[in-house]
C-alpha cells in the first residue's frame, strides 16, 4: 500500500520535474502583433491571420524567438529568418526540416547551406527541435507572414 503510494508520488515528482524543465514561458501575442485589440487600443482590428499562422506564431514565440528576432529582419543570437526558404530553395524541403531538427548533424555531414550559415554563426549552436514537418511549415508560414507586414 505504502510503496504504491510512494511510487506514484515519485512518478508525479519526476514528471513534474521534466515538465518544469521543458516549459518555456510563452511570450504574449501582443508582444509581436501590434495591431491586435488590447486594453489600450480596443478598436484595433484583429489581424487577418489564419490558424496555420497562429500555430506557427505560437511555436515561433515559444521555441525560436529567444534566438531569432521576431521582426524577422535583424540578426540576434541567430540569423534573421526572413527569406530563409529562398536561401534553401536549391535543396529539397526535407533539408530545411532536418536542419531545424538537428542542425549540428547536417553541419557535420557537410551540407553546403548548413555550412554557409554555420561559418557566420559558429560556435553558437542552435537547439535541436523535435518538431514535425507540419509544425515547421507552420513556423515558416508565420515567418513569411511576419516578414511581409
Ligand atoms: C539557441 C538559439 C537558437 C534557437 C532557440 C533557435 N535557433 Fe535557429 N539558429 C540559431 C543559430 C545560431 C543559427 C545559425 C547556425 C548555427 O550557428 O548553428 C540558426 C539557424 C537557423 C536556420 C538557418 C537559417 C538560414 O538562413 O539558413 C533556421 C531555418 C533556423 N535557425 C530555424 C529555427 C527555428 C524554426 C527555431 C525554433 C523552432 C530556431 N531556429 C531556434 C540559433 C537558434
Amino acid at each position: 500500500m505504502m510503496t504504491f503510494k510512494m511510487a506514484s508520488y515519485t512518478l508525479a515528482f519526476l514528471f513534474g520535474g521534466i515538465l518544469a524543465t521543458q516549459y518555456q514561458p510563452g511570450l504574449e501575442y501582443a508582444d509581436i502583433i501590434t495591431n491586435e485589440p488590447s486594453a489600450e487600443n480596443p478598436e484595433n482590428l484583429a489581424p487577418a491571420m489564419d490558424s496555420v499562422e497562429m500555430v506557427g506564431k505560437k511555436l515561433f514565440l515559444n521555441k525560436c524567438a529567444s534566438c531569432h528576432n521576431r521582426n524577422m529582419e535583424d540578426a540576434l543570437t541567430g540569423p534573421a529568418l526572413s527569406g530563409v526558404e529562398a536561401r534553401w530553395s536549391e535543396y529539397p524541403k526535407e533539408d530545411l526540416y532536418r536542419f531545424v531538427r538537428n542542425s549540428q548533424k547536417m553541419i557535420a555531414e557537410g551540407h553546403p547551406q548548413a555550412l554557409e550559415i554555420w561559418e557566420v554563426y559558429k560556435p553558437t549552436i542552435m537547439n535541436n527541435f523535435n518538431l514535425t514537418d507540419k509544425e515547421i511549415d507552420a513556423i515558416l508560414t508565420f515567418v513569411e507572414y511576419q516578414s511581409n507586414r
